[in-house]
Order: C-alpha cells, then sequence, then structure tokens
C-alpha cells in the first residue's frame, strides 16, 4: 500500500455508501462520458503561482491532443500528472519549455505565463526559456562527454561562470545537489554515459540544476529504472523541491502518491481534475478520476 504524506491510501477504496458524486454518470462508461462533463473540476489555481497555464490547446496536424488546460503549477512544488497511455500528459508537460516547437506539426495556443514572461509568445528566446524550465527525459541522456562537461556545457554557454574556478564551483556543487558527488568525484573525467543508468538520470538532473533553473520538468523519469534507483531520484526530488518546483509526468500512481503535493489527472486531451495529492487519491471529486484510481480504466 501507498502513503499520500504518512497516510495509508487503499488503491481499491469503494466511494462510501450514500456519498454522492458530482459530475458523475454511475451508468455511462468512461469512454463515452460527454464532453460538457469533462470540465475541470477540483482547484486548479494556487496562490503566487511559479507557471499559470490559460486555456492550452495543442494540435498534432488535425490531432486535437490537449483541451483548454487551465493549470497552475505553485511555488516549491511537486505536481504529478497522471492519466492512461496518450492522454496528453508529454504534450502538456513540453508546452512549459517550448519543447513542442520541435515538433513539426505541432501547434500551440494559450498563454503560459512565468516571472511575468508568456512563454508561449513566439518572440521569447527559447534558450534562456529551457534553462529556466528544465527537463529530464525517461531514458536518460547524458551528453557523448565526460561526467564534468556535461555539468559545464549549460554553465559555459549560458555565461554563468566567470573563470574555471566558478565552473567548477558549479560543477561540484549540482553534482552534490542531485546527491551524485560522492560516487563520481573520482572519475569526473569518465565518460557520462559510463554510468548506471540511475546515476546517469541523477547526472541529467544536475546538468539541469548547473543552470539555475526554477522549474524541472520530469518525463516518467524512472521508468527505466530499478526500484531502488527509483528511491533514490524520489528521495532527491523531495530536497529539490525546497529549491524548484517539479512537474513529473508518471505512469505509477503509486509514484504520484509517494512524490507530489499536488496531482493532475489528464484524461483523452482534457485536464479532468486537479487537487491535492490527497484528495485525488483519498477522495475524487469526478468519476473518470475515481475509475483511473480505482483501476477500472486506462
Ligand atoms: N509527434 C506527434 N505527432 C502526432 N501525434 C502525436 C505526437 N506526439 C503525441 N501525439 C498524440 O497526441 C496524443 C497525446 O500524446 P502524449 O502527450 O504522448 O500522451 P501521454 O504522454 O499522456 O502518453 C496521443 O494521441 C498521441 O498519439
Ligand atoms: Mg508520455
Amino acid at each position: 500500500m501507498s502513503t499520500v504524506l504518512g497516510k495509508p491510501i487503499n488503491f481499491s477504496n469503494e466511494r462510501r455508501r450514500g456519498e454522492r458524486r458530482k459530475h458523475t454518470r454511475a451508468t455511462t462508461s468512461s469512454a463515452t462520458v460527454p464532453r460538457e462533463d469533462r470540465q475541470t473540476v477540483g482547484t486548479a489555481a494556487v496562490e503566487n503561482p511559479r507557471i499559470r497555464c490559460t486555456d492550452i490547446n495543442v494540435h498534432y496536424g488535425s490531432k486535437h491532443a490537449v483541451r483548454n488546460v487551465t493549470l497552475d503549477i505553485g511555488q516549491h512544488e511537486i505536481m504529478a500528472m497522471i492519466g492512461p497511455s496518450g492522454c496528453g500528459k508529454s504534450t502538456f508537460l513540453r508546452c512549459l519549455n517550448r519543447m513542442n516547437d520541435t515538433i513539426d506539426n505541432c501547434r500551440v495556443t494559450g498563454n503560459i505565463w512565468l516571472d511575468g514572461l508568456n512563454v508561449n509568445d513566439r518572440a521569447i528566446d527559447v534558450v534562456p526559456l529551457r534553462a529556466k524550465v528544465g527537463m529530464v527525459f525517461q531514458k536518460p541522456n547524458p551528453f557523448p562527454k565526460s561526467i564534468y562537461e556535461n555539468i559545464a556545457f549549460g554553465p559555459r554557454i549560458h555565461g554563468l561562470a566567470r573563470n574555471k574556478t566558478d565552473l567548477d564551483e558549479i560543477v561540484v556543487n549540482s553534482l552534490q545537489n542531485a546527491g551524485l558527488w560522492q560516487e563520481v568525484k573520482d572519475q569526473l573525467d569518465q565518460p557520462g554515459t559510463s554510468l548506471s543508468g540511475g546515476q546517469q538520470q541523477r547526472l541529467c538532473i544536475a546538468r539541469a540544476i548547473a543552470v539555475n533553473p526554477e522549474v524541472i520538468l520530469m518525463d516518467e523519469p524512472c521508468s527505466a529504472l530499478d526500484p531502488i534507483a527509483t528511491a533514490v531520484i524520489e528521495n532527491l526530488m523531495s530536497e529539490l523541491c525546497a529549491e524548484y518546483s517539479i512537474v513529473i509526468v508518471t505512469h505509477s500512481m503509486q509514484q504520484a502518491a509517494r512524490v507530489s503535493h499536488r496531482t493532475a489527472y489528464f484524461h483523452l486531451g482534457d485536464l479532468i481534475e486537479v487537487g491535492t495529492t490527497e484528495s485525488i487519491f483519498m477522495n475524487p471529486l469526478h468519476q473518470l478520476t475515481e475509475d483511473y484510481i480505482t483501476g477500472r480504466f486506462g
């Protein structure tokens, strides 16, 4: 059994007798819940957000992959995005640092506010944006360079170090903050790819940290890792949120429950429900959320 902030969760919890769900069509299957019953429920807004997204729509050609998503990411918050495969989690995540720009037929509309900057404004420079909003992928992807160079590369191109001493300090601090320093301090000249999968993922996190991000996006960062390496990354996330906001896409509800403060549930491109992780798993408001977390759908 998993826990939310130390409290046990029963993923098969049945609705208490007599308790009525809003937004419920008990006799309707998940796939046929009508459009008007797929408005976001719960609490999508937070006070003083790090990122505020309004009316985000994403199309791949004629395919409408993300529909009218309005959502805040809080400061020092770990936000989990869950939902069945293909529901638009990765697509939405990639909006936050304009990674969808790299996909030819992808069109993103809506506003994404970060520090008074509209991330979705075509005129902004995406290079500093992607330092502010870093990304860690499912498969660790170190550069084909040494461990040292993997970290030093970003600060060098962003002009964050005045000299070699500065750069060394950034490399050491980043590796320390990613919980990797003790393991690699004697092999900084070795290729990043020589590390284990879990170490490579922490190297990628260190690489993101090295350029002073405000937000770190993680798309299924533990899917390629064993349970021990996964636990190391999850513990690291809990430490990192003291400094950064973290948005994690995960197919593991247990992982969402273990690491996140708030959870967003997506279904067929719609953001169905957002709330504290505890409320999403213990007392979901929407029938579709309940169907998913109890294993009836997805
Ligand atoms: N590059 C792409 N071109 C066309 N369609 C895509 C592309 N990437 C994703 N899609 C489609 O967009 C929808 C959402 O995909 P995705 O964001 O990858 O979902 P998730 O991460 O929740 O599994 C899916 O129907 C998927 O097939
Ligand atoms: Mg995905």
